[in-house]
This record gives structure tokens, C-alpha cells and sequence, in this order.
């Protein structure tokens, strides 16, 4: 169909409320996708993260066709072999016990927030509930999540937002250590900032809340909606600190595009959730479960984690090598594995569409950052034609 007349139709039937580029795709394959004009890009977004695997990744397909095939959808009241089984292996391969299935990160988190308020409770004061999340985080759009989010930005007209969250800045153990008092139930943060422009906290940081929390008796929530599943070439990015938290969440790369979300805990923290007290209709079904349970075991099989570390190393390189030789057009490259963040002095809106006008699909975060996350699968090819094609829409871009 169309392009134009496809871009018409949103325009007049779809809520607006994404900016969306002007191109429609259709196809995907790998790394790589096709638009409706049968343009190839590199796809250096994943779907935001998502497609770890990468596109119509022969298992996931394989899987996807069979469970449809055989049983999609079942309720929560009867076991569910595809869910059992992906727990049991999310937990064996993790600090965790027990898992809740969603369908989507903002439910996780929701689910992270309830789970972790309905513990406090039982372990402390009636009124302990209150959730200490960072400035420039990202946890979803739900109400309770969006007001997690410790962006203004995202409240704007959402007034009255849920009560018990308190803010403070990223990387600063010395705020969290002021905020906690006896009415907080949980700190909730990324161990990396992805939508907040790809922020790394210093290494002392995820070790000091650990150690903040433990000596406060208050629960450490990791949101690794992002940066789990291998994307910092590690499984989770919390390995890279040595320390583990009571509740962690998960979407995005877990079911490779088949909505869903984890909310994983220790069995202490766990048993605050007994039958009635919290609940899904599609969490969990036979479809995403299934895929979830080949995506992870793929993941494992082939050790996509260490090849994520591997290649990101080449693209970091890649993309330092081009900041030594921009003249300052880039200012910093940061990240880990294949999450990365470029800062730009050009607009990063020009350079997102002089990437994609020459092959190349990438992500924005925070004010001024050029975000990548693509597929683990990714090859040493592809990375150097996308730093190739970075470093010619940063010229092109140069004022
Ligand atoms: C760290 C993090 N948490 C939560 C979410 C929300 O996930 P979803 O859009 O699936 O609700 C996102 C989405 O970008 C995210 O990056």
C-alpha cells in the first residue's frame, strides 16, 4: 500500500500520540528491515530493545506457529507448562525465586511497586509504602510507573498522580541515604538509565544501595526492562556489580516482540502475594511464555550475552575512534554491551533522519543522545557499516 496514503490514515484515525518518522516497515529479517517502498535499513533500534534476537528469527517463528497452532490462550486459573517451565529457568539463571508474568514493562514495575509495598506493610508499619525512584529514570505510563518516573515531563496533565514516591538524583548515594526513613518500602532504579540518555552510574553505586537497603531493611527494586537479557553483555545488567536485588523486572527482549513482562523476586519478598491478591487475564498465556521460553534459551544456548559484550566493544571502539576524528561534533560515547549512548553537539533529531536517509534506524534518549540497541546477534559488519554511516550523518549534520 501507499506510504503517503498509509501516513494520511494515521494521521486521521490513530491517537497522536507518538512522532513518528515518516516511513512505514514491513518486513524484517536479522538486523535488518524493509519499508513499504522497499527501502533496506540496518536496524540499530530493536523496537526500542526488544528484538534481541533479531527479525522472523526462525525459533521464535517456529515456536510462535506451533503454540498458535496447539493452545494460545488459557487463564491463569490452570497451570501453564510454557510459564512453569520459563520461570523455573528465569530463576535458575538469576537471585530469583519466583516469578509473576505480565504484558509489558509498565505492568512489571506496577506489579514491582504493589508486591513491594504489600511486603513492607507486613514487615514494618502500616504506612510504609512510600517508593524512592531517580531523576531521569523511566518505568512506564502507567499511573503508579509514570509517577515512578522521575520526569516531570511525562506527569504534565495526569494530576492527581498516585501518592508515596519521593525523587532523587542518579548516581548520588548520599540522597538516597536522607530520603529513606521509616515509611519507605523499596528503591526502584535502572542500573543503566536508557530512556534517560544512557546514564552509567559510577561502579560503588548499585553496591552502596544494596548495602543502603540491607541496612534499612528497605527492598532494592531493579528495573532491567532495558538492560536485562544480555543487552550489557552480561545476563543481567546487576552482574557487573556483584550484588543482586529482591525484586527485579523485565520486558522488552524477553518474548523478542511478543508483548510481555516478568516481575521476578526472592521467596521471602515473593510471599507478600498470596491467591487474590494480584492477578493478569493474558499474563503469562501459552503464546508468550512459549516464545519467551525459546528466546531465553537461545539466549543461553548460544551465549548471546558474551557476543553482546564482544560486540559492543567493537561498536564503542568504533565510535570513540570517530570522536577523536569529529573535531568535538561528538561529545561522549558511554553505555555497555549493546546499549550506547552517543552525545552530539548537532540536533540529535537532524542526525537520526541523515542515519536513516542513508540505511541506518537508531534511538534518541535524554536531551541530546543518539541511543543504539541493536539485535545481540548483530555482526561485525554490520556494526562497522552503522559507525561508517554515524560518522557520515554527523558531517553531514555539522553546522
Ligand atoms: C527501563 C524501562 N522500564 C519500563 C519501561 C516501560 O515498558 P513498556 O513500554 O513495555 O510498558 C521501559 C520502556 O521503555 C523502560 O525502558
Amino acid at each position: 500500500m501507499d506510504t503517503k496514503l498509509l501516513m494520511e490514515w494515521s494521521d486521521r484515525h490513530l491517537m497522536a500520540f507518538a512522532k513518528r518518522y515518516p516511513v512505514a516497515l514491513v518486513r524484517g529479517e536479522g538486523v535488518r528491515v524493509w519499508d513499504s517502498d522497499g527501502k533496506e535499513y540496518l536496524d540499530f533500534t530493536g523496537g526500542i530493545a526488544v528484538t534481541a534476537l533479531g527479525h522472523s528469527h526462525p525459533k521464535v517463528v517456529g515456536t510462535m506457529r506451533e503454540q498458535a497452532a496447539t493452545l494460545l490462550h488459557v487463564s491463569n486459573y490452570f497451570h501453564i507448562p510454557q510459564q512453569i517451565h520459563l520461570a523455573k529457568l528465569l530463576c535458575e539463571h538469576s537471585f530469583a525465586d519466583r516469578v509473576f508474568f505480565s504484558n509489558s514493562g509498565a505492568e512489571a514495575n506496577e506489579t514491582a511497586i504493589k508486591l513491594a509495598r504489600k511486603w513492607a506493610k507486613e514487615h514494618g508499619a502500616s504506612d510504609r509504602g512510600d517508593i524512592i525512584s531517580m531523576r531521569g529514570g523511566f518505568h512506564g505510563r502507567t499511573l503508579a510507573t509514570v509517577t515512578a518516573t522521575a520526569q516531570e515531563k511525562y506527569h504534565h496533565g495526569f494530576e492527581p498522580l498516585p501518592a508515596g514516591f519521593k525523587y532523587v538524583p542518579f548516581n548520588n548515594l548520599r540522597a538516597v541515604e536522607r530520603a529513606i526513613d521509616s515509611r519507605t518500602a523499596a528503591v526502584l532504579v535502572e542500573p543503566i538509565q536508557g530512556e534517560g540518555g544512557v546514564n552509567v552510574p559510577d561502579d560503588g553505586y548499585l553496591p552502596g544501595l544494596r548495602k543502603l537497603c540491607d541496612e534499612t531493611g528497605v527492598l532494592l527494586i531493579l528495573d532491567e526492562i532495558q538492560t536485562g537479557m544480555g543487552r550489557t553483555g552480561k545476563l543481567w545488567c546487576y552482574e557487573h556489580a556483584g550484588v543482586a536485588p529482591d525484586i527485579m523486572t523485565l520486558a522488552k527482549a524477553l518474548a523478542n516482540g511478543v508483548p510481555i513482562g516478568a516481575t521476578l523476586a526472592t521467596d521471602d519478598v515473593a510471599s507478600a502475594f498470596t491467591p487474590g491478591t494480584h492477578g493478569t487475564t493474558f499474563g503469562g498465556n501459552p503464546l508468550a511464555t512459549g516464545v519467551g521460553l525459546t528466546v531465553f534459551s537461545t539466549l543461553v544456548e548460544e551465549r548471546l550475552a558474551e557476543r553482546a559484550a564482544r560486540m559492543g566493544r567493537r561498536l564503542s571502539d568504533g565510535l570513540r575512534a570517530l570522536q577523536t576524528q569529529s573535531a568535538g561534533a561528538v561529545k561522549e560515547v558511554r553505555g555497555k554491551g549493546l546499549l550506547v549512548g552517543i552525545d552530539l553537539v548537532a540536533p540529535v533529531a537532524a542526525v537520526v533522519s541523515a542515519c536513516r536517509e542513508r540505511g541506518l534506524l537508531v534511538l534518541t534518549a535524554g536531551d541530546n543522545t543518539l541511543r543504539l540497541a541493536p539485535p545481540l546477534i548483530v555482526d561485525e559488519p554490520s556494526i562497522d557499516r552503522a559507525v561508517e554511516i554515524i560518522a557520515r550523518a554527523v558531517q553531514d549534520c555539522r553546522p
